[in-house]
């Protein structure tokens, strides 16, 4: 079969002019092609796989195209990358790689594109396009990857047991494909997976993060968890979600298995938004449930002080993951720290005062912690459902008429502590903070609007109270 058609950028006949002036073979493959015959757009990574020198390979491009691009040559892989075009593409020379137990870096010799295509991941990212001038376009497929485009289907080029011995992060990417892409995974590879599963430990963890992060961003996220869970890998990548598995059941009282609520919710939420960190929250709300629960005769089971005990564990699932303990992280702390608020306000009478002390308390982040909280409805319950719902309803609507009014997403004391001090002729001490208090108190309870006025006379009354006079 030929696909000259997913070669009509310039680059590609560039590259064969190159390889012909090298006297080499060279051929597209992995990613470019699956991704083209997927139809999932304009892929921005090539691979290119020269029969001889690849950085060679890459240097002669580079020449040939205009104001010769820079090439990064990585000696040790024996790699070179260029970009072009926003197009990052790398070159490697046909290898066979052979790993040892403890490593995932192969002892490399030169090979074949059939030694190459043998050593790659999966048949659907072993697809190559031929780029020499007389075959151009041609697809070389020695392991029926197109059937198993067409079929939907992962499998590895060789057993799968060496495939994922070799790297054992293909483990992760056997789910993340198969999560991206809508697959299924052939059976004997799960099979080997769950076999190799232990040997995740020795891969990085800014790689598996990485995996993880593209199973979070895909349309139904739960696939690629439930496969991890499955296959066993998901106990030495996050903990924290295992231990949500199961329902215990005491005196005939049972609780709900928070590991599937959980992907049930991070689903939902990949419906609403693509934010990495918001669908990150989903995915951790809960886990404070598993170290907090508690059964007793009177109430059953509970799980008290889950959302705080959940944002520290978020701290320190952040820390062992080596993410970045940034901003970000401390936006997963906020929201599953804030996760049961707005529910409580949903299962009851929706007061003003409740939504202004919710608007004071989120700030910014009001909105994403309703689209998690709505997001957390997975009851089976219609009635209850769309009480919730209507509920949610009344309190987003509820934010925006509060906000419009009182202003506290970003809340300033209307009465800063210098006024307090200047007021009363007092040095700094306990009473200007409990003024402050007060009024702040005063304005999330709907006492007083949150303007200078009310809460000049409101300090005036306070300070009174505390028996200060007023500077004359
Ligand atoms: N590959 C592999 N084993 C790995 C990583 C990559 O065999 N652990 C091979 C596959 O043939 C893959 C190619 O290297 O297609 C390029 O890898 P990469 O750029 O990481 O992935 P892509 O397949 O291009 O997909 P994506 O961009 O979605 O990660």
């Amino acid at each position: 079969m030929n696909y000259k058609e997913a070669l009509s950028h310039n680059i590609f006949k560039t590259i064969s002019k190159s390889a012909k002036a090298l006297d080499i073979d060279a051929y597209v493959i992995g990613g470019f092609v699956r991704d083209f015959l997927l139809n999932r757009g304009d892929a921005k990574d090539i691979d290119i796989v020269a029969i001889g020198d690849g950085i060679a390979l890459a240097k002669e491009v580079a020449k040939q195209l205009p104001n010769t691009p820079k090439v990064q040559v990585f000696k040790t892989y024996g790699t070179a990358m260029l970009r072009y075009d926003d197009i990052e593409i790398e070159f490697v020379g046909a290898r066979k790689e052979s790993y040892t137990e403890d490593s995932r870096n192969p002892a490399v010799e030169n090979g074949s594109l059939e030694d190459d295509q043998n050593r790659r991941d999966f048949t659907i990212n072993a697809l190559a396009l031929n780029l020499n001038e007389n075959n151009f376009g041609d697809l070389l497929d020695p392991f029926n990857g197109i059937d198993d485009l067409e079929n939907k289907i992962i499998k590895t080029p060789l057993p799968p047991d060496i495939t994922y011995s070799d790297d054992p992060l293909r483990m992760m990417r056997a789910v993340r494909f198969a999560t991206q892409l809508d697959f299924s995974i052939e059976q004997k590879s799960l099979q080997a997976i769950t076999e190799n599963n232990a040997r995740i430990k020795i891969i990085t963890n800014e790689r598996i993060v990485v995996e993880l992060h593209k199973i979070l961003e895909s349309k139904k996220p739960s696939v690629g968890f439930l496969l991890l869970e499955q296959t066993g890998l998901l106990q030495y990548i996050l903990p924290e979600l295992t231990a949500l598995k199961g329902i215990d059941e005491v005196e005939g009282q049972k609780h709900k298995d928070n590991f599937y609520h959980t992907l049930e919710v991070v689903d939902n939420i990949a419906l609403h938004t693509d934010d990495l960190w918001l669908r990150w929250a989903a995915l951790l709300h809960d886990i404070g449930k598993a170290p907090t629960k508690k059964f007793s005769k009177k109430v059953g089971w509970t799980f008290h002080g889950h959302e705080f005990e959940g944002s520290k564990m978020v701290y320190h699932l952040f820390k062992r993951l080596k993410m970045p303990l940034n901003d970000k992280m401390k936006f997963v702390q906020k929201m599953v720290f804030m996760s049961s608020r707005p529910i409580v306000l949903a299962q009851d009478l929706v007061t003003d005062s409740a939504v202004r002390r919710l608007v004071f308390d989120a700030g910014e982040y009001v909105d994403d912690l309703m689209t998690l909280c709505e997001a957390d409805i997975t009851t089976k319950n219609p009635r209850k459902f769309n009480k919730y719902h209507n509920n949610f309803k009344i309190v987003r609507d509820k934010i925006i008429e509060v906000e419009a009014r009182d202003h506290v997403r970003n809340f300033q004391p209307p009465i800063s502590g210098e006024e307090i001090m200047k007021t009363f002729n007092l040095k700094p001490s306990r009473e200007i903070g409990l003024i402050k208090e007060q009024i702040k108190e005063a304005i999330l309870e709907g006492e007083i609007p949150n303007e200078y006025d009310a809460a000049f006379k409101l300090m005036i009354e306070k300070g009174k109270l505390l028996g200060l006079e007023v500077k004359s």
